[in-house]
């Protein structure tokens, strides 16, 4: 299989892409190597993906149109997955234009790509935090997302919609994974475990948002690989039950699905930041500060759907994810 992997050169896109190559894929990732977060990391993931010789890399920003249609005529992708998006909630607030050119923009050029060129999946990310202000726990995919409370959140129900319509018009397979709260080694600089797991090495306080009564369903970056590469080797097929009558958003008569992958459970923010001072053998000071704009309270994942498709649960527990996340830290960056 030749694949496309966009974002490959972040967090989920490095740990989708080594799996891939171990298993013998040719894989092109792609990646415009951005600074919302230090970009050294993204060069030091890129190194891991290079030393393999399925493996080629292409610097390039996914809201490049005519970049995007040469790559996609040139390359003839089997399948794609798109996981190059601006993340973060808060950011957003800051910085909307972000959200629309890569989130929407980019989109829109990632299935254009697909449409003309034959692509026999299309896997992309979408979020959690589609859920937005619903406090019907847990989320499930056939539950109403229509309030989201973040630009971030609006663009990744609007790539499900247009999903939707290409799956619809043109027969392209799609599947939308809505991830849950991702960590592990190599995450993200600017999420909570990176942030807390630095200040306590440095001898500085944490800031811990709505004063701790926040609960999230941390899911450890294996688990949301295994999700990926499952659902990617399965495309998404009419549902045959679908009622226009009554409409289940989670599936469709075209071949559309949009899944949940997260780990069935959520954990107090408190009890996380427990988990890092046991692994790292320090106390942290903590800030209490209000919840923040756009963010939610409380996420809960139902995987039911995920694994009647699938046969796979996430369920990692996070002592375990979170001491290797430290060890993964103090390594890299020798702290
Ligand atoms: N990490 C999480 O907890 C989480 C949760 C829900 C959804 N997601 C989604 O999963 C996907 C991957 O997230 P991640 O945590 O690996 O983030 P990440 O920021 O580490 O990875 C995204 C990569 O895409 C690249 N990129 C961004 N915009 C681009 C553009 N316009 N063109 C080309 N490359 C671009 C970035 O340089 C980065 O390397 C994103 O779509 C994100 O929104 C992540």
């Amino acid at each position: 299989m030749k694949i496309l992997v966009t974002g490959a050169a972040g967090f989920i896109g490095m740990h989708s892409s080594l799996v891939l190559l171990g298993r013998g894929d040719e894989v092109v990732g792609l990646d415009n190597l951005n600074d919302y977060y230090d970009p050294q990391i993204k060069r030091d993931r890129l190194a891991r993906l290079q030393a393999y010789k399925n493996f080629r890399f292409v610097e390039m920003d996914i809201a490049d149109r005519p970049g995007i249609e040469k790559l996609f005529a040139e390359e003839k992708f089997d399948k794609v997955i798109n996981l190059a998006a601006q993340a973060g909630v808060r950011y957003s607030i800051q910085n909307p234009h972000a959200y629309v050119d890569s989130n929407i923009v980019g989109f829109v050029n990632i299935l254009e790509g697909c449409r003309h060129n034959k692509v026999k999946h299309l896997v992309y990310a979408s979020s959690s935090s589609v859920y937005g202000g619903n406090e019907k726990m847990p989320f499930a995919e056939h539950d109403s997302v229509d309030h989201p409370v973040s630009l971030y959140a609006a663009t990744k129900k609007a790539n499900e919609l247009m999903a939707h319509t290409y799956s619809h018009l043109y027969g392209l397979p799609t599947t939308g994974l809505r991830f849950f709260t991702v960590y592990g080694p190599w995450g993200r600089p600017d999420m909570a475990l990176f942030l807390f797991t630095k200040a306590m090495l440095e001898g500085r306080p944490i800031n811990v948002f709505n004063h701790g009564k926040m609960q999230r369903d941390f899911t450890y970056i294996d688990d949301i690989v295994e999700g990926v590469i499952r659902t990617l080797d399965r495309p998404a097929e009419p549902d045959a039950q679908f009622d226009p009558q009554a409409p289940n958003p989670g599936t469709s008569r075209a071949p559309y699905r949009v899944f949940n992958i997260g780990n069935q459970g959520p954990v107090e923010l408190m009890a996380f930041i427990e988990a890092i001072e046991n692994a790292l053998g320090i106390k942290a000071e903590k800030n209490l500060l209000p919840l923040q704009p756009g963010d939610v309270p409380a996420t809960y994942s139902d995987v039911s759907a995920l694994t009647a498709w699938t046969g796979f649960a996430p369920g990692t527990p996070i002592t375990e994810g979170v001491s290797r996340f430290v060890k993964w830290y103090r390594e890299y960056f020798k702290a």
